[in-house]
């Protein structure tokens, strides 16, 4: 329960900050469009994956594993001629969702009570297979109508109900686990018009009934529902499914069918830590821009006045010496700033798969703001996604070569071949390893092969062509011209203590852009491990946006005392000083797991662990490219500013 206030709290900061009138019309409005039925039409009821979830006496994660609804040892009722799957985007399967066919039959409109699914035989192996996962807290998810199957919950601050999506597979009965085999399914529906009924909302109460029976005859007889149905682990159990139906009418239109969905649980303590962190990070960067501008311009004053004293009364004398001799600081390093880093084509390529991260993930979260990305809209954040990161691989190509020329770089050919390899070569390995842990645990939440394939031709054929082209233009643009030329020696560069030097500054640095992304994170965690919806997105844009901005003044910053320290080391620099959230990140999902976690499996353990690091990579990148770029826009300038004779 405690989960789904965190990632429901989102739904309204959403809309409140897209300042919509209703939430209705700011996220729904590409949504499916309705299906209208008439009294007695057949509605159909898809299953989709099991998952994990938070149970009410324990809300910690126990696994990461989803599983298939037809896993044989679960022993679902499948329907006469075997389940099919249900045509699903890209983004859905990757995603998770398995959505095939089921048994039931509903009838649009028409009540009725104890219908017979199927019955079906446990042997030990099983039951003991299915007890585990009621002990881990495992949730059925059914959609109908592309609405999920809920449970109705009360929040307790405020006694309002609201639906939240998957309901239990089984309960713990005290420590022995209980099996529900009997649903009530209780669906809202909207009179639209005459014979024009819309499906607005589905809940299921699951019920544990030992001594239900199938009589055969499409009849069957339902238990009270107060002996609940153990399953004993050393004998063969025989259990029986069935359900009931009941239809009520609502006054909720199909348009805001998806509101009682997205509850959120005392919205004013989200509103205000939200409004919190932004004022402190908004206070921050201010005092870092007044800072820099005002010691910037103090220094470039300072400089000219100097270069002018110099050349007016120690000039004709040739005591130039003495008046460069009070130099110190950012200017003496102008012979050497320009000079390229050691691994340029390592950097190159880095910054070049950041920027296409980078404008993948922003577009994404403006698309995801105006609208398109609804949780009704099954699957299209990773449809999105995907198609945005292909697309991109020119734009990241382009930079790539870019900033290789600027530093002199002459391996073209890596340059042009690493690139649209680099990062989607690390995701994909680590999606394919940690997918081998999941094939290796029989469970069915594994992408399957087909998905991965079709997912590595698009790269092919899409990607890296469109990464070669980017490549190719930024390499025939001119080299962006450094202000200042480059001595050729090197000068030696003093050494610097105390936060300057490289760990404590990335500790200090990385800090900043954390903080601007922790909460939003949190979020975001809770939402992958225990499958809720996402769809804060307005938030989400906030917290881009602070980030992008800590990131940058931090490192901008921190370079600037770098040079004032003599040290013309900015390039590499920058990226880690930036880029070392990413160390906070990975410390946070550790954190997490402390916290909400408790696994029963070292499988479970190291996929969790895969993924973390995995999310503190692309971080890592990402934050690493916003860093060098600020710094490097902030050292053209600068350098453009001063006179050097
Ligand atoms: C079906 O059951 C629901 C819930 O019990 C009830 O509100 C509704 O009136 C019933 N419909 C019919 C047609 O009996």
């Amino acid at each position: 329960m405690r989960r789904l206030d965190i990632s429901t709290c989102g739904a309204a900061l959403a809309s409140l900050l897209a300042l919509a009138p209703s939430p209705a019309s700011a996220f729904y409005f590409p949504g499916v469009a309705p299906t209208s039925y008439k009294t007695g039409d057949a509605v159909p009821l898809y299953v989709n994956h099991l998952t994990p979830a938070d149970s009410q006496n324990d809300p910690k994660l126990r696994s990461v594993f989803s599983f298939d609804y037809y896993h044989p040892p679960f022993h679902f009722c499948q329907p006469k001629d075997g389940p099919k799957y249900i045509r699903e985007s890209l983004g859905s399967i990757l995603f998770g969702d398995r959505i095939q066919t089921s048994p039931f039959e509903l009838n649009m409109g028409v009540n009725e009570t104890c219908k017979p699914l199927c019955e079906a035989p446990y042997e030990g192996k099983d039951a003991a297979f299915v007890n585990a996962r009621i002990f881990q807290g495992y949730d059925l998810n059914w959609l109908i109508d592309g609405l999920p199957a809920a449970q109705l919950l009360r929040d307790p601050s405020s006694d309002q109900p609201f639906y939240s999506p998957g309901f239990a597979l089984g309960l713990m009965d005290a420590d022995t686990p209980t099996l529900n085999n009997h649903y009530d399914i209780v669906i809202d529906y909207h009179e639209a018009g005459p014979d024009n009924l819309r499906v607005v909302g589905v809940l299921v109460d699951p019920y544990s009934m030992r001594d239900s029976k199938i009589l055969g005859d499409g009849k069957a007889t339902c238990g009270d529902g107060q002996t609940p149905l153990t399953l004993n682990e050393n004998v063969n159990n025989q259990v029986a499914f069935t359900y009931s139906v009941y239809w009520r009418p609502s006054p909720t239109p199909f348009a805001t069918r998806w509101d009682k969905y997205l509850h959120v649980y005392d919205p004013k303590i989200h509103w205000f830590s939200l409004i919190n962190s932004a004022v402190i990070v908004v206070f921050l960067v201010g005092m870092v821009s007044t800072i820099l501008v005002r010691t910037l311009r103090k220094d470039i004053a300072r400089y000219n006045r100097l270069d002018q004293f110099a050349l007016e009364d120690f000039g004709e004398n040739g005591d130039v010496e003495d008046g460069v001799a009070d130099d110190s600081g950012w200017k003496l390093v102008h012979g050497d700033v320009f000079r390229p880093p050691k691994n340029p084509l390592l950097l190159s390529v880095l910054v070049g798969n950041g920027a296409q991260l980078f404008a993948m993930t922003a577009l994404t979260i403006v698309f995801a703001l105006l609208g398109f990305l609804s949780p009704s809209n099954r699957g299209a954040l990773g449809t999105v996604i995907i198609i945005f990161y292909t697309l991109f691989g020119f734009f990241g190509g382009y930079v790539a070569s870019r900033t290789y020329k600027f530093f002199h770089g002459e391996s073209w050919k890596l340059c042009f071949f690493y690139t649209p390899f680099a990062l989607p070569g690390l995701v994909f390995a680590t999606f394919f390893l940690l997918n081998l842990f999941v094939w290796g645990r029989g469970a069915s939440g594994a992408v399957p092969f087909t998905t991965m394939l079709v997912v590595v031709i698009i790269w092919f054929i899409i990607s890296v062509p469109l990464s070669f082209a980017g490549s190719w233009l930024g390499f025939k643009q001119a080299v962006i011209e450094a202000p200042v030329r480059t001595n050729q020696i090197p000068r030696q560069i003093p050494p610097a203590g105390g936060y300057l030097r490289p760990l404590p500054s990335m500790a200090l640095a990385g800090v900043l852009p954390f903080g601007a992304i922790f909460v939003e994170l949190y979020f975001i965690m809770n939402s992958i491990w225990f499958s809720k919806v996402y769809y804060m997105f307005g938030f989400l844009f906030i917290c881009f946006g602070l980030m992008i901005i800590t990131s940058a003044a931090v490192t901008v910053l921190m370079i600037y005392f770098l040079l004032c320290a003599e040290n013309y080391h900015w390039q590499w620099r920058s990226f880690f000083t930036a880029g070392a959230s990413a160390a906070y990140v990975f410390a946070s999902c550790l954190l997490y797991w402390i916290k909400d976690v408790s696994f029963l499996s070292w499988t479970s353990g190291v996929v969790y662990l895969g993924y973390s690091a995995l999310l503190s990579s692309l971080v890592f990148v990402l934050t690493g490219t916003i860093g060098f770029f600020a710094s490097w826009l902030f050292v053209l300038k600068i350098y453009k500013s001063i006179k050097v004779d």
